[in-house]
């Protein structure tokens, strides 16, 4: 109390990339579910606030398109490192050529977990061809077709699906993607100390904690609890961001006093977008920067990247 807390700074920079805020728009993929704005409403959310977004490999837009739209605001690019290689080095290309300015690459998802209600709904947008545009859009794949997607979607569409899985990547790998790419490179999906070690062992420049939003693996730990076990391990120097039930200022400020050095959103502004396109994507962003500000004051805070363990018990 009487901290002294009548100028307040929220921004971060993390690998080079500034926000406003601690906080970036993490990524989620098939937005075309959602609002047919879909991508792009989430690039004029993110142009209009400074927030950056991270584009997913899933998505429904292009990633050019998407990067168009952005012009020059800072943008990373999630890789899922389809199980073709060629197909997986084409899309880091392609993100390089196209201005996205590191590469994440989502370690939990080499395929997807199993959901219940998916499965009894028999539903799989990727089988409609939603959300495989960087698939649609790639030179590569484009060649391998007999026919485009335009004209057999479901061949194509089945064509992606079968290129996705990849369970037989190894840390070992990350050495052909050092080679393919000059850009950083994130890992996210990491939940203990044994792997945030490897990770950095095989070099890479920031870690994500997540545990996909619960949807991955049952009973996997909370991203907010293995928090304090990488950030221990990693030391205090490493990047480290987490995501994973950010619904309010408070979790941001938790993750932040636990250990991350900014957060990612992910349900949260897809709520934001499926009520109000882009412009549901830019209330959500400004309630939570106005509700973090806020809470920071009243909790004594004067920046979002002093705040420690003390800060909760
Ligand atoms: C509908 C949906 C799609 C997602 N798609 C991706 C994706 O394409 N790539 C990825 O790395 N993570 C994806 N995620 C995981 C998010 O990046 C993030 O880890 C998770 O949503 C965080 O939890 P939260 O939704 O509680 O904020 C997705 C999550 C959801 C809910």
């Amino acid at each position: 109390m009487l901290a002294g807390v009548a100028e307040r700074d929220l921004s971060v920079e993390v690998l080079g990339l500034r926000s406003p805020v601690p906080f970036l728009l993490g990524p989620v993929g098939v937005l075309s579910i959602v609002h047919e704005e879909a991508e792009l409403g989430v690039a004029r959310a993110s142009k209009a606030t400074g927030v950056p977004l991270i584009l997913s490999s899933a998505a429904s837009t292009p990633l050019e398109d998407v990067a168009a739209e952005l012009g020059g605001a800072p943008r990373w690019f999630q890789l899922y490192w389809w199980g073709d290689r060629e197909l997986a080095g084409s899309l880091v290309d392609r993100a390089g050529a196209a201005g996205y300015g590191a590469i994440v690459v989502t370690l939990d998802t080499l395929t997807l977990g199993w959901r219940d209600r998916d499965l009894r709904n028999g539903y799989l947008p990727f089988l409609r061809g939603e959300g495989l545009a960087q698939f649609f859009s790639d030179p590569l794949f484009l060649e391998r077709l007999e026919a485009p997607p335009e004209e057999d979607l479901q061949t194509a569409s089945l064509t992606a699906l079968t290129a996705f899985p990849n369970l037989a990547l190894t840390w070992r790998d990350l050495e052909w993607l050092h080679e393919r790419t000059e850009l950083p490179i994130l890992v996210k999906g990491v939940l203990t100390a044994e792997d945030a070690r490897l990770a950095l062992d095989h070099g890479v420049d920031g870690i994500v904690v997540s545990n996909h939003g619960g949807r991955q693996v049952d009973g996997a730990v909370a991203a907010l609890d293995a928090l304090v076990e990488v950030r221990d391990e990693v030391g205090p120097d490493a990047t480290l961001l987490m995501d994973g039930g950010i619904r309010r200022a408070s979790d941001i400020l938790k993750a932040m006093a636990l250990g991350a050095d900014a957060v990612l959103l992910g349900r949260l502004y897809a709520y934001g977008l499926a009520v109000g396109g882009a412009a549901g994507v830019e209330a959500v962003i400004r309630q939570l920067a106005a509700e973090l500000d806020l809470t920071l004051a009243l909790a004594g805070g004067r920046s979002v990247r002093e705040l420690d363990r003390a800060a909760v018990t």
